[in-house]
């Protein structure tokens, strides 16, 4: 199965990364807050507002069930609460790869500056990002096959790392059935 999963905190870079990882592997692109905001034509920010994080984290279950057997030399960014739901972990371990991206609270605290797209970072941002990430970080690192730091690296240099120590290779698009 030729297909990375990234996995990490919000505001890890795993969009940014895993656009140019699939660019430069010629993989598909996928992600998971994208699927559920296409598949429910309305924003995460109003889900929460509206229907609550429960309701929100079984569309997010749903949506990676629905996507085993589907994917194939696909790059997939995951939101950064669906590998901390039980059962999760082991669902995305079986699309493909599963790619740590860590990052260090501060350098989460300065690309996340003035977002107003994520709903768990209301209020006191930095305090948000602390409690969540310590007790994230341990099961980011056990749901992962490997795990790649991000922190003061240029993306070419971490899509460079993961493609040596994952060992995927570049699709070659040959013939039209596959
Ligand atoms: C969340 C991360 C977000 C999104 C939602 C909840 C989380 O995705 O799914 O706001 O619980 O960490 P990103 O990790 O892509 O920001």
């Amino acid at each position: 199965m030729n297909n990375l999963i990234l996995i990490g905190f919000m505001g890890c870079g795993k969009t940014s990364v895993g656009l140019q990882l699939a660019k430069q592997l010629n993989f598909k692109f996928c992600d998971t807050d994208q699927i559920i905001e296409e598949k429910a034509k309305d924003t995460i920010n109003h889900i929460f507002e509206s229907k609550g994080e429960e309701y929100f984290r079984q569309l997010e279950t749903e949506t990676i069930k629905e996507l085993k057997g589907r994917l194939k030399a696909t790059v997939l960014s995951v939101g950064g609460g669906l590998p901390i739901q039980t059962g999760n972990e082991k669902l995305i371990r079986d699309l493909g790869q599963v790619i740590y991206l860590k990052t260090s609270k501060d350098t989460i605290l300065k690309r996340l500056s003035g977002d107003t797209t994520r709903p768990l970072l209301a209020g006191d941002q930095e305090k948000r990002i602390e409690t969540l990430l310590s007790f994230r970080a341990p099961i980011y690192e056990a749901a992962a096959h490997l795990t790649v730091t991000t922190d003061g690296r240029m993306f070419g240099d971490i899509i460079d790392e993961i493609i040596k120590r994952t060992g995927v290779q570049h699709e070659i698009i040959s013939d039209q059935r596959t």
